[in-house]
């Protein structure tokens, strides 16, 4: 995964294909990989009340372009994790003038070294599902909020195509009993949640169709690594949100 996210970074700086697949499919071109469109983050600065002078951690920052936007609107300080050093690189050039609002490191999931009671703000939007182990991860956020900090996190949880069907658990769909669910409850987190997954089916719905328009500008860049990524991910979602085995979900947890 390292290696396509490695890719994925360099390609996008450059490509025109997929800033207007972003432009389509979430209404702004952030960089996105995940699936968080402009609804989806204008609840998140709605619940959050994000304010100026905060501090915010981004937890899967990609090339920083979400984290400096959620700054730019709520006057918040933010600091970017991610594990792709070009993307880190980038995102500290573009910032470079806005350093005092916006900070950015190298920083593994799996290994996380953070500051003690430090943030207002922990985000991280599609990013935990590479946690090797949520709950552990948790703790480690835990650690690093204020007392009166609060835990952000965009996640779906579903069955991946080369499951079968009778396999998937779906009695662990509904908001409360999910894996991240799990782990918010074993750090003694309480947690509200809101629903996207119809949300999640009408962006899978765009993803096609912008997909399908930008193919040929994909593939004249040399970047149709993108398109398929993109494309396995929008069908894989459609089937089970019809098949009615996937959900997605913000937690906002304290
Ligand atoms: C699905 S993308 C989401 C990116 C961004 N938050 C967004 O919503 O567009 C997942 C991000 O997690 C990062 N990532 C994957 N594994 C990671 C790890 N082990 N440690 C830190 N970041 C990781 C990837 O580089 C990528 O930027």
């Amino acid at each position: 995964m390292k290696d396509f996210y490695n890719a994925f970074y360099r390609a996008i700086e450059h490509s025109q294909a997929h800033h207007l697949f972003c432009e389509r499919v979430y209404g702004k071109d952030l960089g996105q990989h995940g699936f968080a469109d402009m609804e989806q983050i204008e609840l998140l600065l709605q619940v959050t009340r994000l304010r100026p002078g905060q501090s915010t951690l981004d937890l899967g920052c990609g090339d920083g372009r979400m984290a400096e936007y959620l700054s730019d609107r709520s006057g918040a300080r933010f600091t970017g994790l991610d594990y792709i050093l070009q993307a880190i690189e980038l995102a500290r050039q573009r910032t470079a003038a806005k350093a005092e609002h916006l900070d950015f490191a190298v920083s593994d999931i799996n290994h996380l070294d953070l500051p003690p009671a430090t943030f207002d703000l922990i985000l991280s939007v599609d990013t935990l599902y590479f946690s090797e182990d949520y709950a552990a991860t948790l703790a480690a956020l835990k650690t690093a909020l204020k007392p009166d900090g609060q835990i952000a996190i965009f996640f779906s949880y579903g069955r991946e195509p080369w499951v079968p069907m009778d396999q998937f658990p779906k009695e662990r769909l509904p908001a409360d009993q999910t894996p991240l669910a799990a782990a918010l409850n074993a750090n003694g987190l309480s947690f509200q949640a809101w629903n996207l997954t119809s949300q999640d089916y009408a962006q899978a719905l765009r993803r096609r169709a912008a997909l399908d328009e930008l193919k040929p500008l994909f593939e004249a860049e040399n970047n149709l690594f993108i398109y398929e990524n993109r494309m396995g991910d929008s069908q894989g979602i459609r089937q089970a949100i019809e098949d009615g085995l996937h959900a997605r979900y913000l937690y906002l947890a304290q």
